[in-house]
């Protein structure tokens, strides 16, 4: 949503916890019969919820309130608070039964989180076992007459709504309907070198050079290094050649996506950076001068190329495989922003290079990259 371009920040109460009270309570704190523990838990919910309002008057967008909130009072709290004061509200609720997903996810995300540092691995997983207990005996199911809901079961594999209306809710419930929890590799690279990167001019449709060539052959063997000969990757590509020809040599067929083609250049399509400077000189100044909002005339700006590639992103969100997308500069710029989670604003900017595999994977404790430079290629940063 932050990367969309609304405004968006999470609250979560066990921050708070751990903020303010520090990260040392175990499982009886969060018993119900605990009175000051579940006073202690409420304040800290209000005082998050708090901010969050705080935060929303100034200009905030989507305030993520993530907390258990497992009866039905205390969601009626939070509602009549927000409603109170304009906010409107979409619960999700995430249930899951399945031991075998509790169980995974206790281990990626608990047992290596602050709660549970230093701790004895079996002693920490009782002991948020018996948290789980806890918040079980009072939970009280999202249900009729507590709209507007998204319920998601069993890490995704069902959703249940009620009363989402609109554009926001309708994309954020989509989204959940997309997305997993499962750990796996996104591939992302440019092209291998183009006739036209040698000549250093833009766009065009061209086919690789020699070195190209070569690259697309690196790159088949190393996908097939990475991940075993039987392992299925989901490739995709744009419409133009110059991705085409690079994935020619995998064993899997590749999707191909207009969305994915490189940003239209308009009437500088196809010429050389220096061309454009001495032709239209006005244009290149003002890309110098804004180069995310700036348009070329009769083509696209990088945040006209940040909304085409939505669709694409929201399929590779949802893909339990491999990925691998081959597409151009501007393109692997964007979705690399959105996957580590930088500014939109700095796309322009972020270093890309050709023949190098950029490897995302997706872990617990957040997104760890690398790269793999597979053959040599000529500078071609543009200014
Ligand atoms: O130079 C290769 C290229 O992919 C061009 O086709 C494209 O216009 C350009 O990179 C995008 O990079 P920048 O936004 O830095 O000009």
């Amino acid at each position: 949503l932050g990367w969309l371009g609304y405004r968006t920040r999470v609250f979560n109460v066990g921050s708070y916890r751990r903020e303010r009270l520090g990260a040392h309570h175990r499982e009886d704190f969060f018993a119900p019969a605990n009175d000051s523990g579940r006073r202690a838990r409420e304040e800290l919910a209000d005082a998050a919820l708090d901010d969050l309002m705080d935060w929303m008057r100034v200009g905030g967008e989507v305030g993520i309130y993530d907390a258990t909130n497992t009866t039905r009072a205390r969601r009626l709290r939070v509602r009549s608070r927000l409603e109170q004061a304009g906010i409107r509200v979409v619960f999700i609720e995430s249930v899951c039964d399945d031991p075998t997903i509790i169980d995974a996810n206790i281990r990626a995300t608990k047992l290596v989180g602050p709660d549970y540092a230093g701790m004895d691995a079996s002693a920490a997983l009782a002991d948020f076992h018996a948290r789980v207990r806890h918040y079980a005996a009072v939970y009280e199911p999202m249900g009729v007459g507590e709209t507007s809901y998204i319920k998601v079961i069993d890490a995704g594999r069902r959703i249940e709504m009620d009363g989402v209306r609109g554009y926001l809710p309708g994309k954020i419930l989509f989204f959940l309907a997309n997305s997993h929890a499962d750990r796996r590799s996104i591939l992302l690279s440019r092209h291998g070198e183009s006739a036209f990167n040698l000549e250093e001019r833009i766009g065009g449709n061209p086919g690789l050079s020699g070195q190209g060539k070569r690259y697309a052959d690196a790159l088949a063997q190393f996908v097939r290094w990475r991940f075993g000969p039987t392992r299925d990757v989901e490739v995709f590509t744009s419409t133009l050649r110059r991705t085409q020809e690079t994935a020619v040599g995998l064993p899997w067929p590749a999707t191909a996506w207009r969305a994915l083609d490189e940003i239209d250049a308009g009437i500088c399509d196809s010429r050389t950076y220096a061309e454009i400077a001495a032709a239209l000189p006005d244009e290149y100044d003002a890309r110098q001068a804004d180069k995310f909002h700036y348009r070329y005339p009769g083509g696209e700006s990088y945040r006209d190329v940040i909304g085409r590639v939505e669709p694409v992103i929201l399929e590779i969100e949802r893909q339990r495989r491999p990925v691998l997308v081959i597409a151009h500069q501007a393109i692997v710029r964007v979705l690399y922003a959105y996957f580590r989670e930088l500014p939109a604003e700095d796309c322009p900017y972020l270093p890309v290079p050709l023949h190098t595999v950029i490897e995302l994977r997706q872990m617990a404790a957040g997104l760890e990259e690398e790269r793999h430079p597979l053959v040599g290629d000529h500078a071609d940063d543009g200014p």
